[in-house]
């Protein structure tokens, strides 16, 4: 197959989906693939025409390869693509928006409140400690968690210091002691299936962006070590959650768990359409422990693209 892998672009996780991109651009050509790497820039609808591929294996991670508009380019080219299409990513790359489907559906997720940066930030928005975060982006970036320790003193003074003025909305919500969860799903023949539940216990602090992408900062405790009712139920959400925003392909759920409140304490916080496939992402780090390869991975979420 002619393979273009689309990867970089101009996001704030432009270098954690260079590195995917790597990794899919060595798998699919020792899977015999004929390949064309693209870093998407403006010009991406002429390099894809130019790169006439079969299929486009969609390796962006953040805006706008992950919030429905490179999907909505591609579906207008006719191109097959892997990962979630043009709604189901606008959809999920918001993690309010992601509510409004989920909760209702009996999915339980932080109750937060939506600010926005430029009108923060007369008061905490929600009683300490609580989760501060970008609406719409991945990988930890811009996430603090603000405890009463937190030395941010005004918090006017803080915002106008802090990261989150380069992010018009901002999601707060209550911060879940315990446990850091997360669960892949890929789609087979009979449907979706949760591969496992993983832990991850960061050497210090939260699972923010150093810990998720420096080797040695986090242990990945997989399959996680906690009760097997709180893990069938973490692996019910993330599939019942995959198939209510109408993912394809690959999705991954990531979880808090409030070990102190049972069942729950389990809230799903968000899902993400466009999981890293990193050397230390979790989707491939799953399939591995179920015995499926990152080719392997790979092949399938490219069949899934031409099916
Ligand atoms: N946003 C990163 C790539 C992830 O979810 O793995
Ligand atoms: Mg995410």
């Amino acid at each position: 197959m002619k393979v273009a892998v689309l990867m970089g672009g101009w996001s704030a996780e432009r270098d954690v989906s260079l590195s995917s991109g790597a990794g899919i651009a060595a798998a699919c050509r020792t899977l015999g693939h004929d390949v064309t790497e693209i870093d998407m820039g403006r010009d991406v609808a002429q390099r894809l025409a130019a790169a006439a591929p079969d299929v486009v294996f969609n390796a962006l991670h953040g805006t706008p390869g992950e919030d429905g508009s490179v999907q909505g380019l591609l579906d207008i080219l006719g191109l097959p693509y892997t990962h979630s299409g043009c709604t189901t990513s606008a959809i999920a790359i918001d993690k309010e928006l992601t509510k409004a489907i989920l909760v209702p559906a009996g999915i339980r997720m932080p109750q937060g409140v939506l600010v926005s940066s430029a009108s923060l930030f007369a008061a905490d928005p929600l009683p300490r400690p609580y989760v501060l975060k970008p609406v719409n982006e991945g990988s930890s970036v811009g996430v603090a968690i603000v405890t009463d320790a937190s030395n941010f003193g005004n918090p006017i003074a803080a915002a106008a210091r802090g990261p989150w003025q380069e992010f018009p909305t901002l999601l707060a919500e209550p911060f879940i002691a315990g446990h850091e969860l997360t669960v892949a799903v890929i789609d087979e023949a009979n449907g979706p299936r949760a591969l496992a539940v993983t832990e991850l216990k960061p050497s210090s602090g939260f699972y923010d962006y150093a810990a998720k992408y420096t080797d040695g900062l986090t242990l990945h405790i997989c399959p996680a070590e906690i009760p097997a009712d709180i893990e069938a139920a973490a692996l019910a959400m993330a599939v019942k959650a995959h198939t209510l925003l109408g993912c394809r392909g690959t999705s991954r759920a990531d979880f808090r768990w409030d070990d102190a409140q049972g069942e729950a304490g389990l809230f799903l916080l968000e899902v993400n359409t466009q999981p890293g496939m990193t050397p230390l992402s979790l989707v491939p780090e799953q399939a591995r422990a179920c015995g499926i390869s990152y080719e392997a991975l790979v092949q399938r979420l490219l069949d899934a693209a031409v099916a």
